[in-house]
């Protein structure tokens, strides 16, 4: 069995990677992840899904020696992806410095890791929130990047250059995967977002407030130059993303790379409204929300959705689920957390 390491892996898009990596039956996995934002559960829900174990050392990133030693107890890594970042955008607003300490020295981390022990496949997770508040829509890979939003979006800008100019030196092939807006859950509703702090994404917040564990929620922004006046944005299937992740560490694999450093859209290619996506929530559950428009948030950008025409050409990825299913699957997902917490 290949050997994966995963940063991050008891995270949200981590731990449902885990569980389509190990649902080929061609890959063993690890994950090295320190539990800041998620819990040691997802093992056993992981394994509930799959039959199978994932390791997880409960190591900071920001440890180089905690990490070496990782790598040194496990020769066998072909590759590594890595998830593993602070990520949400309003806390990187009042915690710049927390961010970039913590995105950045993990990656350097990780990737002085890979180099030193001769890991040549490496994925990054970056994200849509690179590429700022565009006029030209949907965004290709070649879009301008403007001004980012938001010190998180910096990290991840920054974390595509940082592998850029280590991929000039290195023998490390790398991509980086730049995702839209990942929702939903695992088909089984077994795995989903885990939401330990705050939930600051959509989806979570809808499914909270269904079941009343948020008394209201507050839809950020109403005056915003789109079709209904709220934010719009790519969502995509976890399940979907997680996929691009087997595909793509499979062309790094085969050697069918082109580059040492490539880049892909992650997105479905539609555009949603923060309405739209309640209104789909509240179809496939039954339950009506309760919300209330508010003020626009710090360092949300109003409109973006995605062409990812290149990685269908190339990684031969694309979206499969439709909104109905992430917000469905989501819906499971809350049900399930509902059901298995002690009252
Ligand atoms: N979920 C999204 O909407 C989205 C969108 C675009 C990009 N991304 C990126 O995808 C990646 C995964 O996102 P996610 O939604 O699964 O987030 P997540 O918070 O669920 O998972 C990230 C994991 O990394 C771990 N982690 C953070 N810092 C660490 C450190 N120093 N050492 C060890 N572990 C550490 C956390 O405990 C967490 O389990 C992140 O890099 C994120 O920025 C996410």
């Amino acid at each position: 069995m290949s050997k994966i390491l995963i940063t991050g892996g008891t995270g949200y898009i981590g731990s449902h990677t885990a569980i389509e990596l190990f649902a080929e039956n061609r890959f063993d996995v690890i994950s090295i992840d320190n539990l800041v934002n998620s819990s040691a559960d997802t093992v056993g829900r992981i394994e509930s899904i799959t039959g199978k174990t994932m390791t997880n050392y409960q190591v900071d990133l920001v440890d180089l020696e905690a990490v070496r030693s990782v790598f040194k107890e496990n020769t066998d890594i072909i590759g590594v992806i890595h998830f593993a970042a602070l990520k949400s955008v309003g806390d990187s607003v009042s915690d710049p410095l927390g961010y970039y300490h913590n995105n950045f020295e993990s990656l350097i981390n990780i990737l002085k890791c890979c180099e030193e022990f001769d890991v040549k496949n490496f994925i990054f997770s970056s994200s849509c929130s690179i590429y700022g508040n565009i006029d030209k829509l949907p965004v290709t890979e070649d879009t301008a990047v403007t001004e980012t939003e938001s010190p998180y979006a910096q990290t991840k800008w920054m974390g595509e250059r940082i592998i850029k100019d280590f991929c000039k030196v290195s023998k490390v092939k790398c991509i980086a995967l730049r995702y839209f807006n990942p929702v939903g859950a695992h088909e089984s509703g077994k795995n989903g977002e885990d939401v330990i702090n705050k939930p600051s994404n959509l989806v979570p917040v809808i499914t909270r407030t269904a079941v009343g564990w948020i008394p209201q929620m507050t839809v950020f922004g109403g005056d915003y130059p789109t079709r209904d006046g709220t934010a719009i944005r790519d969502y995509i299937h976890v399940t979907d993303i997680a996929d691009a992740h087997l595909k793509a560490m499979d062309y790094l694999l085969e050697g069918k790379n082109e580059h040492n450093y490539e880049v892909y859209n992650l997105g479905s290619g539609n555009g949603v409204s923060v309405l739209e996506a309640i209104n789909a929530f509240e179809k496939v559950s039954g339950v009506k929300l309760n919300y209330v428009i508010g003020d626009r948030r710090a360092g949300d950008v109003i409109s973006i959705y995605s062409d990812s025409s290149l990685a269908k050409d190339k990684l031969g990825w694309e979206a499969q689920k439709d909104i109905d299913e992430m917000m469905s699957s989501a819906w499971k997902w809350q049900q399930y957390v509902l059901e298995n917490t002690a009252v």
